[in-house]
């Protein structure tokens, strides 16, 4: 990868990142389980070289206060599946959650999916944050979000074991001697955990890009403790670009602390993207998917990230109420920052679920103001690269790859050609060696 490029990312989220995308008329309204409509944007991405990857998000709990989009989508793997034999050199990356799952499982599919894509897989771990996912999977509890991460690390420490059963030249195939694989090559992991345990071997080969791509999403202590850890990179929430500047520090540290090279992980920050020819006509279309969302549907946005708390039972034009621990075993990255930036605006309820379903946003605005605050945060090192979720998927695609594209390319920011032809190769990764072709000192991790 040049030094100058950004890599981006683009988000699958049927018709887009608002939560009323569906009702907008760009776009069909059954985007979320309208594989052609997600083929189309996909292969607009890899035409037009947004080289690093296609980002499918997931939940495993849903209720009639979830969004349109999570009530009826697809199932990322299934999803990936499908893309990965009808694209050709993007990458993909899904979102499993190590709460919900068995490594050996989750070595399988996305070791199977690397192979059908020739290495541009990616898994999203995350920890599931909703309380309700525990009664679909018929456990007692949903475990808190401390357990839920001490699991997360057992877990991903499994499969990347598991992905370096095989040697790379395990499997000889040879018919002159009849030796279909060097055994000498094959390694059982024989893990015993609290939670999971796996003997191996796996039973699929090593992916062409070594191991497949490792995101994390979440941003706690010790969200930020297990990206420092095991992740190649990062899905992170955006907020101004001096918080994102610190996290990006903060997940850079803790990989340095786990004895990583701060490049080894890249950061990506999630970012709502609005473009217009003028300012005015950028807050046309900001108020115009504002005006998608009614008060009653943003509190209910709002009280997912609370694990569906009910808002409705405050004063909407009374300070933001006072929630102590609510949130806090959810998306607790997320929620402590909606309760610290509520108190410090002193803003009212109505004002938070309002400004959480339509934030505003860095990346609004003329098609240069969005090339200069890419390069900006970029070269402030808030970010390595960005994943991009349009409001409505359709017009917002439509617009960056028209109008901003063009701009990034002039100023040598964005290449069309791929780099490489892993997803790896695409963020500037490099091929992920075995465990057992390293050093011993180097062979932990
Ligand atoms: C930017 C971002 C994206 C996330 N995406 C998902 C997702 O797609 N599915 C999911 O179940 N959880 C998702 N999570 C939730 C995390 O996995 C985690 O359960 C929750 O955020 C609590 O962890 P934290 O406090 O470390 O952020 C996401 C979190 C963040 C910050």
């Amino acid at each position: 990868m040049s030094k100058n490029r950004i890599p981006f990312g683009l988000m699958l989220h049927g018709p887009g990142g608002h939560m009323n995308a569906w009702k907008h008329p760009a776009g069909p309204a059954d985007a979320s389980v309208n594989f052609q409509f997600l083929l189309e944007q996909t292969l607009k991405a890899e035409a037009a070289g947004i080289a690093a990857f296609a980002f499918v998000a997931d939940g495993l709990y849903i209720n009639e206060q979830s969004i349109p989009h999570f009530l009826n989508r697809f199932e990322p793997i299934a999803l990936l599946s499908a893309l990965a034999a009808t694209t050709s050199t993007i990458g993909l990356v899904g979102t499993l959650s190590t709460s919900y799952s068995d490594p050996f499982t989750v070595a399988r599919q996305f070791g199977s999916i690397d192979l059908i894509s020739n290495g541009r897989a990616g898994w999203n771990a995350v920890t599931s944050p909703l309380e309700g996912s525990a009664r679909n999977y018929g456990r007692v509890q949903h475990p808190d979000h401390a357990l839920r991460y001490e699991i997360a690390g057992e877990h991903i420490e499994i499969v990347k074991g598991l992905w370096d059963s095989w040697d790379d030249d395990a499997f000889l195939r040879d018919r002159n001697t009849g030796r279909f694989a060097d055994f000498a090559k094959l390694h059982r992991l024989n893990f015993k955990g609290k939670f999971h345990s796996a003997e191996g071997p796996l039973n699929i080969q090593r992916s062409p890009q070594g191991q497949t791509v490792l995101f994390q999403a979440g941003g706690s202590v010790a969200g930020i403790d297990l990206a420092g850890l095991h992740a190649d990179a990062v899905f992170a929430a955006s907020g101004s670009i001096e918080e994102n500047r610190v996290l990006t520090q903060k997940l850079k540290q803790s990989a340095v602390a786990h004895g990583r090279g701060a490049d080894a992980l890249k950061v990506f920050p999630g970012i709502g993207v609005i473009v217009g020819s003028t300012e005015e006509e950028a807050e046309r279309k900001y108020q115009e998917i504002a005006g998608l969302v009614n008060i009653n549907e943003a509190l209910a946005y709002l009280g997912r990230y609370f694990d569906h708390h009910d808002f409705s039972q405050y004063e909407l034009d009374a300070p933001f109420p006072e929630l102590g621990t609510i949130g806090r075993e959810n998306f607790q990255s997320g929620t402590d920052k909606i309760k610290a930036r509520a108190k410090e605006l002193g803003q009212s309820l109505r004002d938070v679920a309002l400004e959480q379903t339509t934030p505003r946003s860095e990346f609004h605005g003329t098609p240069q103001h969005i090339a200069d605050r890419i390069e900006a945060w970029v070269d402030s090192g808030a970010a390595d690269g960005f994943v991009l979720g349009f409001p409505v998927s359709a017009a917002g695609w439509a617009d960056f790859e028209e109008h901003v594209l063009p701009v990034l390319e002039q100023r040598g920011r964005h290449v069309r050609e791929q780099v490489g032809t892993t997803l790896r190769d695409h963020l500037g990764l490099p091929f992920r060696e075995s465990r057992y072709a390293l050093p011993a000192e180097k062979a932990a991790g």
